[in-house]
């Protein structure tokens, strides 16, 4: 099956070319997946003019196609080859109508099997019984509109697709799960209509939206028009303006915006605490009075929701549940409406925090979320959010935004004890300690560091306390930039099976705190070496079982989770430079994961 993640753009007008304004709108959607991209237009001729490339949308020579009206597609495949064939738009055997798609079909192996019968298919994706199923119903009698309805009515899963279609000048976008939002402008008199699946591939060019709801569908021609699929009704939608600085975000002097992210430490950890402390002090009497409270994730947001359990319990004597969002299907047992679920993310979108929140809003829980990317999917559906202010975060690998949200739980969890006064002193001396550490001496360290262990293809991570959740976040990040494998463990976790793997100059970082679990992790750290392990430890004070030493701000043991994390992310950054890897693109991976 082919599991489809991306970028969706629709462009509507009657004056100018389409070509330039969709291939831009790609290059903004790119961090949603960069393996492939393509694009469909209406030419004056009626046909349709179709273009598709292997590669990044900003690094590819697309050939140019003439027309007003067209989609476009950025795809991220993780079944189903990266390959021309399967880069969208898909097309039906007619060949009149072009399909782009995010989601997945998960009943599509049954649909493909019945078309396959009257139909041929050029790829092997789930997205191309859309186009079939569409071409069927036309023949049927249904005119365009009502055979969108019908097709999408036919999919099971979370999904978005928009259509063009030779013989209409109209573009029809059907939404069920994922989000697909509408952008207009008026220029001269003249419309211009913007389908997309996130505000960033149109803010350029206009700040006026309108949003698509799931099961709706919006047909697009000189002005949009709203649909409700179940009742056909046509539904009014509000013209929303949207604030947001859209000013391009550029690497600076820096080589990579991951470098740059991690630099922005500097200062994101004063932005991300300046919270309203009425808002937190409302939240925390929520979290106080509810029954059960789930934190939920996914990848390094998940680590930071694991962190959660270890500073509430510390901070506010207060029991979390961290569950990553793709198993929280199997809680939903335990969710009243006094429940409260936290959804951490990063850009908003992903698709299994969004199905973990769907749950939780059937259930009738509330839902908190601690969120970077302003009017993102995530926000629009939480009853409470708190934004980190990170500023855009554009490389993969998570760095400045996880920092951000770990500061937002501590500063919660005090609001939680009562002590939001003595948080916020914490967490500004704590900023001022990441200031002076992110110095070009401390980098120019860690980088040398990272020559001695670069070839190594094993690594481990161990970490106790709130370091064990730093230590799990460690090895993402390692893992995601250098592709060295790297796990972390709970420092007493290694010697019921793992250790087994340290030989001889196998890296092992050792997070340490300077807390009661400072004895028992360097005793862990020793354990390792004793079978040959390199130590690489990373703590407030030097130690004799350390091989190398990354100097950390004395902070107290929650706050570790901080200062340890940030000479990792350096690490990960170099490792994967020496390695000669794209760091703010990683293979394989995109920076919103859209499905599920
Ligand atoms: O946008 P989100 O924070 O919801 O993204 C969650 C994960 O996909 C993300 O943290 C991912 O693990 C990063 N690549 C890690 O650096």
């Amino acid at each position: 099956m082919d599991f489809i993640m991306c970028g969706i753009i629709g462009f509507w007008n009657i004056e100018k070319q389409a070509f330039p304004v969709i291939i831009d709108s790609l290059k903004k959607l790119e961090y949603r997946g960069y393996d492939s991209f393509g694009l469909a237009v209406l030419s004056e001729s009626g046909s349709l003019n179709i273009e598709k490339q292997v590669g990044k949308v900003s690094e590819t020579k697309c050939n140019e196609v003439s027309g007003k009206i067209g989609i476009g597609h950025t795809r991220w495949a993780t079944h189903g080859k990266v390959t021309e064939k399967n880069t969208h738009p898909h097309i039906d055997c007619s060949r009149k109508i072009a399909v782009v798609h995010n989601g997945i079909i998960e009943n599509f192996q049954e649909l493909r099997n019945e078309l396959l019968r009257t139909h041929k298919f050029f790829s092997e994706t789930d997205t191309e019984v859309i186009p079939h199923l569409i071409e069927d119903e036309i023949r049927e009698g249904f005119s365009l509109k009502q055979a969108v309805i019908n097709t999408g009515k036919k999919l099971k899963g979370r999904n978005a697709f928009v259509v063009l279609h030779a013989d209409t000048e109209e573009i029809i976008a059907f939404r069920n799960g994922s989000p697909l939002i509408v952008g207009l402008k008026k220029i001269n008199g003249f419309s211009e209509i913007f389908i997309a699946s996130d505000i960033q591939a149109f803010l350029h060019e206009t700040k006026e939206v309108m949003y698509l709801d799931d099961d709706q569908i919006v047909i697009i021609k000189e002005k949009p028009e709203f649909y409700d699929i179940n009742t056909n009704e046509k539904i009014e939608k509000r013209l929303i303006k949207i604030d947001i600085d859209f000013s391009p975000v550029t690497k600076g002097d820096y080589a990579h915006f991951m470098l740059k992210e991690i630099m922005d430490q500097k200062q994101t950890l004063m932005k991300a605490i300046n919270q309203n402390d009425r808002e937190l002090m409302h939240v925390a009497e929520e979290i106080n009075n509810s029954r059960g409270v789930f934190f939920i994730g996914c990848g390094t947001a998940a680590r930071v929701c694991h962190t959660a359990e270890y500073v509430f319990s510390s901070i506010a004597d207060k029991h979390v549940n961290f569950v990553p969002a793709s198993e929280f299907g199997n809680y939903k047992h335990f969710l009243l409406p006094e429940t409260l679920v936290i959804a951490i993310s990063q850009s908003g979108e992903t698709a299994d925090v969004l199905e973990a929140l769907k749950i939780a809003k059937e259930k009738g829980s509330k839902v908190i979320s601690i969120v970077n990317v302003q009017e993102s999917s995530v926000s629009k559906i939480s009853d409470y959010v708190f934004h980190i202010n990170a500023g855009p975060e554009k490389a993969v690998a998570s760095t400045k935004a996880t920092t951000s949200q770990i500061a937002v739980v501590i500063l919660l969890a005090y609001a939680c004890s009562g002590m939001l006064r003595e948080g916020d002193r914490l967490l500004v001396d704590l900023a001022a300690k990441v200031n002076d550490m992110l110095n070009p001496r401390y980098s120019e360290h860690i980088k040398n560091i990272a020559e001695k262990i670069y070839q190594k293809e094993n690594m481990f991570i161990i970490g106790r306390g709130v370091n064990y959740p730093m230590a799990l976040e460690s090895a993402i990040k390692i893992m995601e930039v250098s592709y060295i494998h790297a796990q972390g463990f709970g420092g007493g976790e290694l010697k019921h099976g793992p250790i087994a793997l340290i030989e001889e100059g196998t890296p092992v970082i050792v997070l340490v705190s300077n807390d009661v679990s400072r004895d028992e992790i360097i005793s862990n750290a020793i354990e390792v070496k004793s079978r040959g392990a390199k130590i690489i430890g990373i703590a407030p004070e030097n130690n004799e079982a350390f091989d190398y030493w990354i100097k950390t701000p004395d902070t107290s043991e929650i706050s570790s989770s901080i200062v340890n994390l940030i000479p990792v992310q350096l690490l990960a950054y170099y490792l994967g430079i020496l390695r000669g890897h794209n760091v703010d693109y990683p293979r394989s991976l995109a920076k919103s994961v859209t499905v599920k």
